[in-house]
């Protein structure tokens, strides 16, 4: 193979991008982000890949989950904050239930650009070229809104910077202490409707206790008080990709500088396509979505070329095919994977398999379709004897009506009253933190019968 270079995926075909119409602007905002300073480090990205090299070998298990599409408009220090905080609650319950660390990584800090299922859009009668994220073009309908224009990039860039660094302040200065994230979640799981989680709840809460006891807290132990969260976002958009990409000294290898991990869409996976050529070659650790149109060939084809040296941790592979179709797509992949002998890890997206069109007419995802689909996922690993390294959720800590149901539940008539989402439904605070307990559950089981197997 010819040595890779981050400009080499422009000789190869490209789907889901937009045409810059203005070449000369185009250019000029490249040329500007290739001079900014990358927004995350080269160890650190390594040091994900580990941690997701231990989810894959069942030592850890992953939590990405944020926007579909991160907003210019709606950018926030509260969002940021509240999806943040979510997170760290889910964290905690699903480390009680798997009893292993928990690696969490969020859809933010660089989820701007979006696949599309069509290049246009019609409204009443006129047709536009369809919206493709904050970092492309406008969500308003009207033709100016819908061009391309690449000053957005650097708009983008912005406001990945500010949001990773409000995310690292929050991660070691304080916010994060297991004892406040705690406290949190009690208030989630005292109401009526809630009973059945507050056994869980309770029992975190007596652990906590017990380590204050022992002398563990937030005073003593830096374990206690500071997370290490990781930043993902889809690879979509390659000129920002590539303007970002620097050369990490240590290793003289090439790092995306966008994010600690970036995943390939499963509309942008095609093995000889511009958007597997670029992510081939950076060092990061590398998602690809895996839905019901991936063939077991094709799956070969794109572990031996995104993970040629088979190294744990550096491909994550996201199972996204709908509430009961798990069982008719997920063994011929995991059964691929096996016949390579190929290190992956494993991880499921119960969103994008479920998206329907309410009565009311808005796009949403009902709660049990994605509890189902986690639940399918578990059953097949189970099955298979491997092992599920993970969850991936479009989810934000704000109060928004997107997803239906759950225990607080949302219906088809509530979604008009907070739809804010810029894309895709995504789950609420309460819809987020009530599946991480279904989850919990799930892992916790998953533990018992490891040990029946182990002591039979
Ligand atoms: C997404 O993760 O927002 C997305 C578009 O997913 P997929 O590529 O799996 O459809
Ligand atoms: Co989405």
């Amino acid at each position: 193979m010819t040595e890779w270079q981050k400009t080499n995926w422009r000789n190869k075909p490209r789907v889901q991008m937009p045409d810059y119409t203005d070449a000369d602007a185009l250019v000029k905002v490249e040329a500007q982000l290739s001079k900014y300073p990358p927004l995350v480090f080269a160890g650190e990205a390594r040091r994900l890949k580990q941690h997701l090299g231990a989810a894959g070998r069942g030592e850890a298990f992953l939590l990405q989950g944020g926007d579909c599409a991160e907003s210019f408009e709606q950018f926030s220090a509260d969002a940021i904050r509240d999806t943040f905080k979510v997170m760290l609650q889910m964290a905690m319950v699903l480390t009680y239930g798997a009893k292993v660390p928990v690696v969490k990584v969020g859809r933010m800090a660089g989820q701007f650009a979006k696949p599309r299922s069509a290049p246009t859009e019609v409204m009443d009668g006129v047709e536009l070229p369809s919206y493709r994220g904050d970092i492309i073009n406008e969500l308003a309908f009207t033709p100016g809104a819908r061009i391309p224009n690449p000053d957005k990039m650097l708009q983008a860039y912005t406001q990945a910077a500010a949001t990773l660094n409000l995310l690292r302040a929050f991660s070691t200065g304080g916010f994060a202490d297991m004892s406040h994230v705690h406290s949190w979640t009690l208030g989630f799981a005292d109401g009526q409707d809630v009973q059945k989680y507050s056994e869980i709840a309770d029992r975190i809460q007596d652990s906590i206790d017990f380590m204050g006891a022992a002398g563990i807290t937030a005073d003593t132990t830096h374990e206690f008080s500071s997370v290490e969260f990781y930043t993902s976002h889809e690879g979509l958009l390659l000129e920002y990709e590539e303007a970002l990409t620097r050369l990490d000294s240590t290793s003289g290898n090439w790092l995306a500088g966008s994010g600690h991990m970036i995943w390939i869409g499963d509309r942008t996976r095609q093995p000889d396509g511009a958007h597997v050529e670029f992510c081939r070659g950076v060092l990061n650790p590398i998602g690809l979505k895996c839905g019901p149109t991936t063939s077991a060939e094709d799956l070969k084809v794109l572990m031996s070329k995104l993970n040629p040296e088979n190294e744990e941790g550096r491909l994550t592979l996201i199972a996204r095919f709908g509430a009961g179709k798990a069982g008719e797509h997920l063994p011929r992949l995991v059964k691929a994977v096996k016949e390579e002998g190929a290190k992956v890890t494993w991880v499921c997206d119960p969103m994008h398999g479920n998206t329907i069109k309410s009565a009311t007419g808005y796009k949403t995802r009902p709660f049990d379709s994605v509890l189902r689909e986690v639940r399918d996922f578990f059953d097949v690993h189970q099955a298979e004897g491997t092992v599920p390294g993970g969850v991936h959720f479009e989810m934000t800590g704000l109060d928004v009506t997107e997803c239906t149901g759950g225990v607080r539940a949302v219906t088809e008539e509530d979604l008009s009253d907070r739809y804010h989402t810029a894309c895709d439904p995504r789950l609420n605070a309460s819809q987020s933190l009530e599946l991480a307990f279904l989850v919990a559950e799930e892992l916790t089981n998953l533990r018992r019968n490891r040990s029946k197997r182990a002591a039979s």
